[in-house]
């Protein structure tokens, strides 16, 4: 596959999609269901292992440089499923060295007593996701968990595994910056190598999303969720943990592979319902998706071998849009030939210059790196540059 210029190979990943939850949150529009009985795992061992062998028929000879686990709620599987699961990665495909394999957990003590068995399993880093610091908090999102149980969590996946990382949401209902940046100092007091600080956003056919609408949400006006922003960047630098994408801060050299991956545009498998894939077959990079629905997955695993419901070659021109959307989130920017060599055109001098003038934008060593000041207006950066 194609070099991402001057960074090396941007590897391979696999995303294993865990679509279980024991509640679903108000503000939550992943794929994810809530099911009165346990999931017969077993049965999705099985059709795991069947998505994993039909994407590895589409890509062989590729080096696996991560496994994440992602949900839903993948702290919720039993660690010999994801056992099973991870040897049927490896039957498929060669697992570099230091491969990070990463599963999400929500921090109840339950899920926590499971740790030691995921670390047996071959997961090597834990993202845990506390959401908040106080319980008010941690219940107005919806969460089954509190702030006790949450550092305990935290303390014994620090004990378990090599990596950690935790999640954050902020911009929260009634929430001042005085309030956040005292919550994000305590954070840091229990943060490792890696933190995942996400703006609260309201999406599209969640609780969240209709109390809004009906004015019953205080959110924090742009203004404040401008400043909650910086005071974010500013906490999280001060204390050596710098931003290398929009949401995510890590200690130099702990960043996540797996993240790494997506945004500088290499190769993802994606297994298991909902999940989402970009590969490249015959020269062509392909978006997948699957079946989201669980059962309706299963079954159309069992019947076809794959839950694929879209497997379409991508246009250049959505290719370069997707390297430019995905690769202006990091910090590192987009390299400016590597662009050139997806899109088949120039980038424009005269939009370079335009947004770099307006301070939306900096260049230097062949990439385009989006500044603080236009962080906010990616989009609109984007379609500039594209145009
Ligand atoms: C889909 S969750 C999966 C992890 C796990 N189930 C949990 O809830 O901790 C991944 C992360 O996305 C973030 N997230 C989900 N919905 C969000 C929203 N509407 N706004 C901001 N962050 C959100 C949360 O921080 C969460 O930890
Ligand atoms: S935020 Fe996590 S636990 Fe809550 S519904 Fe979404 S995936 Fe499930």
């Amino acid at each position: 596959m194609a070099d991402s210029g001057g960074l090396g190979d941007p590897g391979f990943a696999v995303y294993v999609h865990w679509p279980f939850c024991l509640a679903k949150c108000p503000y939550c529009d992943f794929n994810s269901h809530v099911r009165s009985t346990p999931p017969d795992e077993a049965r999705f061992v099985a059709a795991f292992q069947r998505e994993l062998a039909h994407r590895a028929a589409m890509t062989p000879g590729r080096k696996v440089r991560s496994v994440f686990f992602g949900g839903g709620t993948p702290s919720l599987m039993q660690p010999r499923t994801v056992g099973a699961i991870l040897e049927g990665v490896a039957k498929h495909w060669q697992i570099e060295p230091n491969a990070e394999i990463t599963l999400e957990a929500n921090p109840t003590s339950v899920e926590a007593s499971r740790f030691r068995g995921y670390r047996e399993a071959g997961v090597n880093r834990v993202s845990i996701g506390v959401q908040a610091l106080n319980d008010a908090d941690l219940k107005a999102l919806g969460r089954r968990h509190s702030v006790a149980e949450a550092l305990a969590a935290l303390e014994v996946g620090r004990s378990i595994f090599p990596r950690m990382s935790f999640d954050l949401i902020y911009a929260r209902v009634g929430q001042s910056e005085a309030q956040w940046r005292a919550e994000l100092e305590e954070a840091m007091k229990y943060a490792g190598e890696h933190l995942s600080l996400y703006q609260l956003t309201i999406e599209p056919e969640t609780i969240f999303e209709r109390l809004w609408q009906a004015g019953k949400l205080a959110l924090p006006d742009e203004d404040l969720g401008r400043a909650l922003f910086d005071a974010t960047q500013e906490i999280a630098e001060k204390h050596g943990m710098p931003a290398y994408e929009t949401s995510n801060h890590a200690k130099p050299g702990a960043e996540s592979q797996h993240n790494l991956i997506y945004w500088r545009y290499g190769e993802y498998a994606g297994v298991g319902p909902g999940a989402h894939g970009r590969i490249v077959t015959g020269g062509k990079r392909r978006a997948q998706s699957t079946e989201k629905h669980p059962e309706m997955w299963l079954g159309q695993v069992e019947i076809e071998g794959h839950g694929l419901v879209t497997d379409d070659p991508l246009t250049q021109e959505e290719q370069s849009d997707e390297y430019l959307l995905m690769g202006l989130r990091l910090r590192e920017g987009v390299d400016i030939h590597r662009y050139e060599a997806i899109s088949g055109r120039r980038l424009a001098r005269s939009q370079i210059e335009s947004l770099a003038a307006d301070g939306f934008v900096t260049e230097s060593g062949g990439r385009i790196m989006v500044t603080p000041m236009g962080a906010p207006l990616l989009d609109t950066i984007v379609a500039d540059l594209a145009a």
